[in-house]
């Protein structure tokens, strides 16, 4: 692997504030070196190491790390437009609506489904993610699971099984037996393949009980924890997601002032998925609360068929911004650093030496411009572990 080094940055925004100032760690003209895959040097230009086989002068613009998308469902088939639609006209979101989709990927070839997750892992690429985070849960028996967590795993070293995402139709009078089935056989089996089991935990899903004996299932399995946490209502799931030792807990969307302090008191992060209420017309979550008490705070796009049919990690900042009472520079943290915390990981989300070298390289001078130019693609090009995934080409800043 060829070492690199990217000059000519107008603003780098390091994300780390030991390797540059302010919350964003910025260093203003810097460079960064990479080899190996990793970054060996970010600062300023006069000090940087010489002698790679490379360099891109990247003309004045912003560099940063890229996206890392803590929450996706990318393995489905069909789509649910009516559905969303409906919502857009005044209907209500449901989870019911989870089986259509259940249905549809049933009924879909794997190489389909492959394929159509590897399209929607490479336009999370097109928009500045470099890592991304997988989950089932539209298969819902051990057969379909298994293959699907095989496919998400080829996909991503963090793939997650969500065999508790809601009981099947051919279960609906036999919970119990379903929970079983995850248990006993959906979590055994996705050892050594998953890093992780997330369970949503919801009126309509799975309730707090129910739910703590999947999390303790997948404890003893060796998974991490995540959980779907008080997307529709208070469920239970952000103190069940605290008190277990979840990495996450995800949605947050109706938390109460025991959630937001026992969030900012355990080592669980607030995972906010604004898209998702945005395209469920719900409220949207209260990230400044989290922050001013303490809690690390991730943003991620939910992307799936139902609740939320974008990857765009953009446009999750932008309402992050603009709903969730984050400033600028707390969302592009909650969208990097903070996705990495989340998947409790110390290599990817900065642009510190040792860090992967994962890099956005925008077409602009600040990363407030992702938020101030919404809905504008300014993903100029784009390093992943060291390898130009989107190569910069003259054109304009
Ligand atoms: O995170 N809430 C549960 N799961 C997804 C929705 C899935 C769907 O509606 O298909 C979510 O929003």
């Amino acid at each position: 692997m060829t070492s690199l080094a990217i000059t000519g940055i107008g603003t780098l925004v390091t994300c780390d504030q030991e390797t540059g100032r302010g919350p964003l760690g910025v260093v203003e003209g810097g460079t960064v070196v990479c080899d190996g895959g990793q970054v060996v040097y970010a600062g300023p230009e006069a000090s940087a190491p010489g002698g790679t086989d490379e360099r891109v002068d990247v003309g004045g613009r912003c560099v940063m790390p890229g996206f890392v998308d803590s929450h996706t469902h990318l393995i489905f088939a069909g789509d649910r437009a009516a559905e969303f639609a409906a919502r857009m006209a005044g209907a209500d979101y449901h989870p019911g609506g989870i089986l259509d989709t259940v249905a549809a990927t049933r009924s879909a070839r794997p190489e389909e489904l492959e394929a159509s997750a590897r399209r929607l892992v490479a336009l999370a690429l097109a928009s500045g993610t470099t890592t991304v985070e997988i989950k089932t849960g539209y298969g819902l028996d051990a057969r379909h699971e298994a293959t699907h967590i095989g496919i998400a795993r080829r996909l991503t070293e963090e793939a997650t099984l969500l065999g508790a995402h809601l009981v099947p139709s051919e279960f609906a009078a036999d919970r119990a037996g379903y929970l079983e089935m995850v248990c006993h056989a959906m979590i055994p089996a996705a050892s050594g393949v998953a890093r992780w089991c997330d369970v949503f935990c919801e009126r309509g899903a799975f309730d707090v009980d129910e739910s703590r004996a999947v999390l303790d299932a997948a404890r003893s399995h060796g998974l991490g924890l995540r959980v779907h946490a008080n997307q529709l209502g208070p469920s239970g799931g952000v103190e069940l997601a605290c008190q277990a030792g979840a990495a996450s807990a995800d949605h947050c969307t109706h938390l109460t002032p025991a959630d937001i302090d026992s969030l900012a008191s355990s080592e669980t992060v607030a995972t906010l998925l604004p898209i998702s209420d945005f395209c469920t017309r719900q409220p949207y979550p209260d990230g400044r609360s989290l922050l001013d008490a303490g809690a690390v705070v991730a943003l991620a796009s939910n992307c799936n068929p139902g609740s939320s049919y974008s990857i765009s990690m953009p446009l999750a900042l932008a309402l992050a911004v603009r709903h969730c009472g984050l400033r600028i520079d707390e969302a592009i943290l909650a969208a990097t650093s903070g996705g990495a915390a989340a998947l409790q990981r110390d290599d990817i989300g900065t642009l510190r030496p040792g860090a992967r070298a994962d890099a956005l390289v925008l077409d602009a001078p600040h990363p407030a411009h992702l938020v101030y130019r919404l809905g504008t693609p300014l993903v100029a090009a784009l390093l992943r572990r060291g390898v130009w995934e989107v190569r910069l080409s003259p054109g304009p800043r």
